[in-house]
């Protein structure tokens, strides 16, 4: 009998905790203490128990019976308040309260490719996308990288674990958008204009490196297209960009699938190509460019006899660092999640 009180108890207990609402009490109420109730029952039993056991048993039912009781009372107090303190349903439709709106806004980044994407649409070129997960033949062989070249390194690009394709080799994480420039030859359409921005990705990680970053790629393939048209496209998006007083200069470089090949640079906003404490000779580096090589034209079936062509390729976190009014010392903040830093912007 005493174990079966304690299990009456303990179960009681268990399913009033675990009531929502003051009917769902009132039918474990009635489940244990009703007329025809656990413990009523129980209480029904004790002329049949032995005379001497009858007090102790009738004082542990009663004590079992009053236990149920507090707990239900002090269940059914506690459903009470918290249906006071509930939040009042949410109406999603309502309109809101001017005083309550705060805006939000796109990220700097975002709003830089839609600058930089209307400064080339102005003169033609038209946005593109190409995968971030690519194959090798795209993001180096068919650019007229030697198979030894280091940017193929485990610790220079991410590779991703799949069997290779018998043509198209490993497949990686894009490292540049070069890897836009023979998918787009594939489309057989000349001339071509194409602005390609997308998300890029190396294994570096500093105040000037990021292990993600975004690049917009430009090329340029038709009859007669000259480093003159490269050097006139240039100076038109540094004018556009960064301010018609900045000037840009292209100086000889080397990348595997432009020759000849070119850094980029413009003077700095602070001294204007004077030299100043930041830049010291009066010019930044803004990124890459060249003509297209021959090797990467016949890779994309497009003739290097009849056709030439130019492409450029910046980091657009490196370009939106180095405009006016824009001070960000640590590249890593523009993805560090920081509501304080970008509500400036
Ligand atoms: C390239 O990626 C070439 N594909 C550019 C190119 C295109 C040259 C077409 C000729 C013709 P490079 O590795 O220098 O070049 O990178 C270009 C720009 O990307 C850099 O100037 C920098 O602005 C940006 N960049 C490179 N790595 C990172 C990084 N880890 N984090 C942020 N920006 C980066």
């Amino acid at each position: 009998m005493d174990e079966k009180l304690l299990a009456i108890k303990n179960s009681a207990i268990s399913l009033i905790l675990e009531t929502k609402s003051p009917k769902e009490l009132e039918e474990i109420r009635i489940q244990f203490l009703g007329r025809n109730g656990e413990v009523t029952q129980l209480l029904k039993e004790l002329p049949k128990i032995p005379k001497e056991d009858r007090p102790k048993i009738g004082s542990l039912t009663n004590e079992v019976k009053n236990i149920i009781e507090d707990t239900i009372k002090t269940r059914l107090a506690s459903l009470k308040e918290n249906k006071t303190n509930a939040l009042p349903a949410f109406d999603v439709t309502e309109p809101i309260n001017e005083s309550d709106k705060t805006l939000g806004h796109l990220h700097l980044v975002t709003q830089a490719i839609r600058e930089i994407t209307a400064i080339f649409n102005e003169i033609g070129f038209t946005r593109v996308r190409y995968p971030e997960i690519e194959w090798d033949w795209y993001a180096f062989t068919s650019l007229n990288f030697p198979q030894n070249h280091p940017a193929r390194d485990d610790w220079e690009t991410f590779f991703i674990e799949q069997p290779p394709d018998p043509k198209k080799g490993p497949v990686l994480l894009t490292p540049h958008t070069s890897s836009g420039q023979v998918r787009e030859m594939e489309k057989g359409k000349l001339p071509i204009k194409m602005l390609n921005i997308a998300k890029t990705y190396r294994r570096q990680s500093d105040i000037s490196h990021t292990p993600m970053f975004h690049q917009f790629e430009g090329l340029v393939v038709g009859k007669d297209i000259a480093i003159s048209d490269l050097k006139g496209t240039l100076n038109y998006f540094v004018k556009s960009y960064f301010g018609e007083n900045r000037k840009s200069r292209i100086r000889p470089y080397h990348f595997q699938f432009t020759e000849p090949s070119f850094e980029v640079d413009i003077t700095c906003g602070v001294c204007l190509g004077k030299g100043c404490r930041l830049c010291k000779e009066g010019w930044l580096e803004l990124g890459g460019a060249g003509m297209v090589h021959p090797n990467v034209l016949r890779a994309g079936n497009v003739d290097p006899e009849k056709f030439t062509g130019f492409a450029f390729g910046w980091g657009v976190e490196r370009v939106l660092m180095m405009k006016d009014g824009i001070k960000i010392d640590d590249l890593r903040t523009l993805y560090s999640n920081d509501l304080d830093f970008l509500k400036q912007f």
